[in-house]
């Protein structure tokens, strides 16, 4: 990754080689949010051997705003070795379902077709995603609601002098200033639930984004639990 946040294009086409298997780059990254542009990601597709496979997992693409950023489906067709993994689990709710899909090339999609198993999903599951593609209005709905929502706190988090990293997701990393676990509990006993820690970032808190009501729940339990939490270890 590059300082700040994002995948490191250039480092990780340099370290490719002939026994590279796949290669995978999220846009945008979980757990940082952070996107990798267009301009980024076109070179880097040209770069990687072709006999290495590129999986592009766009899980968080609907809620991306930044003019930068560009699905890798335009290069599906031009790319023989990318493959696009896409998620109903995020802006359509339906996490949990274990619905998604992948678009590639004939071959790739045959290669995978042979370790498919026979009950990959089920008709509920598969009423439930054709019901949420129909709802034209979802998508913008949700994305303005989420990113506006994000964008509030990330304002009180910045009156708060507290560090962030720049999301184009449903979700924001935090800096807790010190390892995240004693928070992480500390925000459980006031019943508030934050994403898990992640060994790379120990300080960081990733929190998702909910309703403007349960943000301002979540951002009083932060505000409460960080000065008594400084003030232990003082
Ligand atoms: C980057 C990324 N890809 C995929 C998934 C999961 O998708 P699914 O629920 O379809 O397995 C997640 C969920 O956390 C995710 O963060």
């Amino acid at each position: 990754m590059t300082a700040d946040h994002r995948h490191d294009l250039p480092r990780m086409a340099a370290a490719c080689g002939e026994r590279t298997g796949l290669v995978y780059v999220c846009n945008p990254n979980n757990p940082t949010g952070t996107i990798v542009t267009r301009d980024d990601l076109g070179p880097f597709l040209g770069r990687v051997p072709k006999t290495a496979l590129v999986l592009v997992d766009e899980a968080y693409h609907h809620f991306v705003e930044d003019a930068r950023y560009a699905s890798a489906f335009e290069w599906v067709g031009k790319i023989p070795n990318l493959l696009v993994v896409r998620t109903f689990s995020k802006i359509y709710g339906l996490a949990g379902m274990r619905l998604g899909y992948g678009v590639g090339t004939l071959e790739t999609i045959e290669a995978m077709r042979r370790h498919r198993i026979w009950s990959n999903t089920n008709a509920s599951v598969l009423e439930a995603a054709l019901a949420s593609l129909e709802d034209a209005g979802h998508v913008p709905r949700y994305r303005r609601a989420i990113n506006e929502t994000r964008r509030w706190l990330c304002a009180e988090l910045d009156k708060d002098g507290r560090a962030h990293i720049p999301s184009e997701a449903n979700f924001v990393m935090i800096d807790v200033g010190s390892d995240v676990e004693p928070v992480i509990g500390a925000l459980r006993e006031r019943h508030l639930l934050v994403g898990r820690k992640f060994p790379s970032l120990p300080t960081w808190l990733r929190v998702s984004i909910g309703t403007p009501e349960e943000m301002k729940t979540f951002l009083a339990g932060l505000r409460a639990v960080l000065p008594r939490l400084e003030i232990r270890t003082a």
